[in-house]
């Protein structure tokens, strides 16, 4: 179990934030593990404390990852984001997630806001405009965005890398890099055309956000997986985002300029204002329209962000760079993030949860078969906390069948059940104070250390915690067996259904953040109706004489083996299907092409001039742990030596390469790959076969000197 610590200011009220998810496609078990019931577990904690706090959430309906999916399903963006904004809507209200608001990015306030941003940022003079060529596409007439460029990957020679990642190797590209690109509307090879794009400085924060980081690292709250992710960006050096694209589907630039024309706002800059624009909406929809304010403009505000790790940049650091920069000459400020619990990943069976590779399991699907308090259980154990988890289907059914059924569930029946038959339905004695402090010392400092663990984030020690209090009450009742002194001590027995009664509220209570569903029906059997907190679960609330409400409830069914397998079978059939077509996109790449790549548009002189073409000598060369496809060479290049990663690990053995004079992009900017700098690019052609050959020269005295 971890250390707790609480955070170290007071604030008035809290705003709690869920990444917005895009709207592209149904929901899986991903997004519930790292942001919506982490975040809502918190929220209810902080609720039942009787603190001012909201959640505020919705769905991210910009940029290409939605125009893409419009087209691959032949709608019309407007369509697709509406299926599955209210997708996202129902299935995570089935899931209990109670949002204060769940908004949605195509709405008018949010297009207000972001241009608002926008045009506050222009009018400062804070963005910096660039000519660039950018990869358009003739035949559709548009810029392509960088998602729209498929071609190969100079890195591993993977023939469908994006134009913005190759999903094989994992590289950050940039489309102008890929080999033979293609536009996936057309197909057609793209040209480069000159295009102009608003940047957001994000290297003149530098230093601001170091500080920023710091302050918030010595607190001692923040977690140091985004600490870390913070940190190695900031130590590459933060420069210039591009926050405008050409494409008609997003934000417009508020803006009548020529030069605007056709251009909208880049995803990333409009979606975390959603936050903004969703908590004005909130506002507007409980009829103080203004109060938005005073959570958003006010320093008394905590404002936490709970997000997936894939998204810490954006949170931990360009969003507060674009508060500070709206902020800056303003009397009104933006309050930045107080603390941004990132998940780690939860994977399926041993599978990364992936929809592009099909193992997701949904969460409308899941929850037309069970119940949702046993998946947001099973999450809330296996919170992705620290480091990546697994969800497997075996543990769900153990944990529902043993946990919530048999302790939890057991549990309430049986002091229910009995209290109903044998007293009556009403509480037969007083559970007095002394009779609560002898359930003992660990009993209670299980209720202290709970509190802990929710005001660190620590979700998953906070469930188990939880469990354990219903543990020590399933052990009280067994213990004092009020069915076998019933006859002969009667008093004795109803003390111990008294007492199990009040456990019963007070799990009742406990488990409210966790199973808000479960928690209902204990309260709807002890017949408690009048609003609750946090705090009564600390003392006895059930006077003797309360009248249950009558009712029992089985509070959870048990997981049947053959429920398990069906969905092990699917999920194996998942499994298959998406190896099958790996191995066939595989098993293309490696067809001979006949095919020879068409020429490229014309270059002058001065352009060839740029490139600087050296003659290398590999020194060393090794694989690269877990990256089938590339070699590390060592290279001496002149008096220098350089490492440099190549993709012709299936083609050339580490020794072969040893000894080789090669020819090196020499002035090619280094780049991380695999977190290794790789300084230069060799040269290879590939033959009919798909075998990379790299170009070699033979000779003396050839080491360092320029090929013209
Ligand atoms: O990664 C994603 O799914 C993004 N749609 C998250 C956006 S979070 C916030 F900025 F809205
Ligand atoms: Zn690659």
């Amino acid at each position: 179990m971890q250390r707790h610590r609480m955070p170290s200011k007071k604030f008035k009220r809290t705003l709690v934030t869920t990444a917005l998810p895009y709207a592209n496609g149904a929901l899986h078990l991903g997004h519930c593990a790292g942001t919506f019931i982490p975040a809502d577990i918190f929220v209810r904690y902080k609720r039942l404390c009787r603190e001012e706090i909201i959640h505020i959430g919705g769905s991210d309906e910009h940029g290409a990852a939605i125009t893409i999916a419009a087209e691959k399903a032949g709608i019309s963006p407007q369509s697709l984001v509406d299926k599955y904004h209210q997708m996202h809507k129902d299935a995570l209200q089935k899931l209990g997630i109670a949002f204060d608001h769940f908004s949605r990015t195509s709405n008018p306030i949010h297009h207000q806001t972001t241009q608002e941003f926008f045009l506050d940022m222009e009018r400062k003079g804070i963005f910096v405009k660039k000519v660039e060529k950018q990869f358009y596409d003739e035949e559709a007439k548009m810029f392509l965005a960088d998602r729209y460029i498929v071609g190969t990957c100079p890195v591993c020679a993977h023939p469908e890398a994006n134009g913005d990642q190759c999903e094989n190797c994992g590289t950050y590209l940039s489309p102008t890099e890929l080999i033979n690109p293609k536009s996936k509307i057309s197909g057609k090879t793209p040209v480069l055309k000159e295009t102009l794009h608003w940047y957001f400085p994000l290297g003149r924060y530098q230093k601001a956000l170091e500080e920023f980081i710091n302050e918030r690292e010595a607190s001692g709250t923040w977690r140091q997986n985004v600490i870390n992710y913070a940190r190695s960006w900031l130590k590459e050096g933060l420069g210039d985002r591009a926050i405008t694209r050409d494409l008609d589907w997003g934000v417009k630039l508020p803006l009548e300029t020529e030069e605007a024309k056709g251009k909208v706002i880049y995803v990333w800059y409009d979606a975390v204002l959603g936050y903004i624009s969703a908590t004005k909406e909130w506002a507007q929809k409980i009829g103080q329209p203004e109060k938005w304010r005073e959570y958003w403009l006010s320093e008394d505000t905590r404002l936490i962000h709970f997000i997936g790790k894939d998204n810490v940049v954006f949170h931990a650091l360009m969003f507060p760079a674009m508060l500070m920069a709206k902020n800056d000459g303003s009397t009104e400020k933006y309050v930045l993030v107080d603390n941004i619990p990132a998940s780690e990943f939860m994977n399926i069976e041993g599978k990364k949860f992936s929809k592009s590779r099909g193992y997701a399991v949904y969460l409308h699907e899941f929850l037309e078969k069970f119940p949702a308090d046993t998946l947001r259980y099973a999450i809330a154990v296996n919170y992705p906390e620290t480091h990546d988890t697994e969800f497997s289907w075996k543990d769900f059914q153990n944990r529902t069948n043993g946990e919530l059924a048999d302790t939890l569930g057991n549990f309430v029946k049986r002091a229910v059940d009995f209290c109903n038959t044998r007293f009556g339905g009403s509480v037969p004695a007083e559970c007095t104070l002394e009779d609560w402090q002898a359930l003992g010392k660990e009993f209670h400092e299980l209720l202290q250390k709970i509190d802990e663990a929710y005001e660190g984030f620590h979700i998953r020690d906070a469930a188990f915690l939880t469990m354990e209090v219903a543990r020590h009450a399933n052990r009280y009742l067994t213990e004092t067996a009020p069915w076998k002194t019933y006859k002969e001590d009667p008093a004795k027995a109803a003390k111990s259904i008294a007492i199990s009664l009040n456990l019963c509220f007070t799990l009742g209570v406990l488990f409210e953040p966790i199973l808000p569903h479960t928690s209902r029906k204990i309260f709807d059997m002890l017949d408690i109706n009048s609003p609750i907190c946090w705090h009564d679960a600390k003392t006895p609330y059930l006077k003797a004489g309360h009248r249950l409400s009558g009712k029992s409830e089985i509070l959870f069914r048990k997981i049947e083996d053959r429920e398990i397998e069906a969905e092990l079978k699917k999920i194996d059939e998942l499994v298959k299907a998406a190896e099958a077509s790996e191995a066939k996109k595989q098993a293309d790449a490696q067809k001979p092409k006949s095919e020879i790549a068409p020429l490229k548009p014309q270059i002058t002189i001065e352009d060839f001039e740029k490139i600087d073409l050296r003659v290398g000598t590999v020194l060393a060369s090794e694989r690269v742990p877990k990256a089938d496809k590339l070699l590390k060479l060592r290279v001496k290049l002149g008096e220098e030596e350089r490492t440099i990663l190549s993709g012709i690990a299936e083609h050339y053995t580490p020794e072969e390469m040893v000894g080789k004079n090669i020819v090196v992009v020499a002035n090619l900017a280094p780049r991380k790959i695999r977190g290794i700098e790789s300084y230069g690019m060799l040269l290879a052609v590939e033959d009919a076969q798909g075998k990379l050959n790299v170009v070699e020269l033979h000779g003396e005295g050839l080491n360092g000197r320029a090929v013209k």
